[in-house]
């Protein structure tokens, strides 16, 4: 036996080894809309992301725990990314052996990030299935854009596959951008008679959220930032043409203030329009960064290019305001699991992630047979991000009370289990509405729930390649304006010398509602079928899985969130 084992060391990566998949429950169905356009030719270059597995991503949990709880004596200790990077940086030997696996493969063109825990390499298409047996690399088009994706599912030599979570740039292809954001026109909702509409501007969510004129930021070195991975882009001429219309009322900037990654000379999108024209009217006058399809590559996944970007930039924005989602059915285990620790190593290091809920409300799967379960998505649905919902105004031509918004995403991830900080609010909805709940088949209550707050979400208007635009809906409007808001908060906290908000949820569940919009109105939509008939969960007092704790009362959640 000894022999054999002794044996085996020079048999390391011989093609005679076994290799298993690393993503064996990863969706590799292309979606509707993309056409194959064929294998791609044996020479052509692809860049691929190897994510190493990480050490003490235990002790990383525990120290977000700490860092993000207002009882604890860690609260707002933050980590600087050398911190970050001295606790989870790969062991010795698991950088070793996938380094002498890519080497002896041929592959040399690597790059890699503070915290090494990624790789970024080039190399052909004929290595890249030789590396990773099983894939076959085909080129796929939708709407003139073109991607490199694998049809089949990869694995990775035995030797190797304790020491990776995951290789990117193989399977999953940028959401459609109408998933997360809906005009009007694809919506039920009656449209008034001409003349009399209101629609939301800066100034209509000012006056909800009671923001004063005098509420803008002030600090020194704060700043904020969106993030875009669909092919969008924002234009300085939109921005300062809506700020002219619509920021008369308060200081605010017209000019973004950073640009990561590049943007595509193409005309704006509504989206990234959206966001960077509303995360500077609650966050005004603050310095406000757009990261963008960095550097972007046909065979890569531009969420995780962003993700990998954020382990290698030591000065970032304290908040990020995020409008991307999958179903977490499409997505492997291994990759939800691995992009929650990033998520956690940013919350160490005391930045905000706030992700639209998504605008499908419960969502919906077909198990077949007339069977249904609703449908979760991701990243909405991991515990260590704010999850934004979405409501409408009860009367939408003027500023009242806000109701749910039926297509705000929102119920109970079928990957992570329910974190601690919210199981008590979620378990009093379960048992205040336990007579009017879907029945269980439907969702799963032992997973983490969202979204965790909301904001309006419903007629917003847009300055879109110099044209405003009413009637523009979803989730992906509330994240900003929450995010916004977030940052003046942050900015009244650096101004007091008291660290940033970090990760919100432990303090924002610990507020019980104080401070927030309760909505109570309304339900989300969901399954169109007999036995829920369309109806997902319904908004209820207190937190629910429609529109989380509420929607933020300015002053009061300052004051609320100022304390140490
Ligand atoms: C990370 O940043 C360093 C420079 O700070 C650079 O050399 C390296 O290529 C970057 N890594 C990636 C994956 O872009
Ligand atoms: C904030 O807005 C609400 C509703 O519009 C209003 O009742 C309240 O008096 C306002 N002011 C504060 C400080 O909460
Ligand atoms: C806007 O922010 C800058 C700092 O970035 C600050 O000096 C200035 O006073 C702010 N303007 C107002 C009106 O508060
Ligand atoms: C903080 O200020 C410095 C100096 O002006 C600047 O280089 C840096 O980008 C700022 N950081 C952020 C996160 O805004
Ligand atoms: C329900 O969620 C838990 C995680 O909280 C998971 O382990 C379990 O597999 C889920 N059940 C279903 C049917 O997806």
């Amino acid at each position: 036996m000894n022999a054999l084992l002794t044996l085996s060391i020079p048999l390391l990566f011989s093609s005679l080894a076994w290799s298993g998949y690393l993503e064996h429950d990863q969706d590799v169905l292309i979606p509707d809309g993309w056409t194959r356009a064929g294998r791609v030719n044996p020479s052509e270059e692809l860049e691929l992301t190897f994510a190493l597995k990480q050490r003490n991503t235990d002790l990383l949990e525990e120290t977000l725990r700490l860092v993000s709880d207002p009882d604890s004596a860690q609260y707002g200790k933050y980590l600087t990314l050398e911190e970050v990077s001295s606790l989870v940086r790969p062991t010795e030997l698991t950088q070793k052996v996938v380094h002498h696996w890519l080497q002896s493969n041929g592959i040399t063109n690597c790059l890699t990030v503070r915290t090494q825990d990624f790789l970024q390499c080039t190399m052909t298409a004929e290595v890249a299935e030789t590396l990773l047996p099983g894939s076959k690399f085909h080129r796929y088009i939708r709407d003139g854009h073109s991607l490199v994706r694998s049809s089949a599912p990869y694995s990775v030599h035995d030797d190797v596959h304790q020491h990776l979570d995951f290789v990117g740039g193989l399977h999953r292809l940028p959401p459609k951008g109408q998933d997360l954001l809906k005009t009007s026109s694809n919506r039920k909702q009656k449209r008034p008679k001409a003349g009399l509409h209101l629609g939301v501007t800066p100034s209509v969510l000012r006056a909800r959220y009671n923001l004063t004129a005098t509420d803008v930021g002030t600090a020194q070195n704060n700043s904020q930032a969106v993030a875009q991975f669909l092919e969008q882009y924002y234009s300085d001429a939109d921005l300062a043409e809506f700020m002219g219309m619509y920021g008369r009322s308060f200081k605010h900037l017209s000019q973004v203030s950073r640009v990561v990654g590049t943007q595509g000379a193409g005309k704006a999108g509504i989206e990234a329009s959206l966001d960077v024209e509303y995360i500077m009217s609650t966050g005004a006058n603050i310095s406000t960064w757009v990261f963008t399809n960095q550097g972007r590559h046909e065979s890569q996944e531009p969420f995780l290019q962003w993700m990998v970007l954020l382990s290698n930039m030591s000065d970032l924005p304290w908040v990020h305001t995020i409008s991307y989602g999958d179903d977490e059915d499409s997505l492997s285990t291994a990759y939800m699991m691995r992009i929650n620790t990033e998520f956690m190593k940013a919350g160490v290091r005391g930045i905000s992630l706030l992700f639209a809920s998504g605008d499908s409300g419960a969502g919906c799967k077909h198990l077949g047979k007339g069977q249904n379960s609703f449908r979760p998505s991701f990243p909405a649905s991991s515990p260590y991000v704010t999850t934004v919902g979405g409501t409408s105004f009860k009367n939408p031509f003027k500023v009242t009370y806000e109701i749910t918004d039926y297509i705000s995403g929102g119920g109970f991830s079928n990957v992570f289990k329910m974190p601690d900080y919210q199981a008590s609010a979620v378990d009093r909805y379960l048992k205040n509405v336990a007579a009017t709940l879907p029945p269980q088949s439907y969702f799963n209550t032992s997973g983490r729930a969202y979204p965790d707050m909301a904001a309006l979400s419903d007629n917003y208007w847009v300055v879109m390649n110099r044209v405003p635009v009413p009637w523009v809906s979803g989730t992906s409007a509330s994240t900003p304006v929450v995010g916004g808001m977030l940052s003046l908060i942050n900015d009244q906290r650096l101004l007091k010398g008291l660290p940033a908000l970090g990760f919100l949820n432990p303090r924002l569940y610990k507020l019980k509602g104080q401070a927030l919009f309760d909505v109570t109105e309304g339900c989300h939509l969901s399954c169109l079928d007999e036995q829920v008939q369309g109806k997902g969960f319904c908004a209820a007092p207190s937190w629910d899985p429609v529109t989380g704790w509420g929607t933020p009362n300015y002053p009061a959640l300052l004051a609320a969130l100022l304390a140490e």
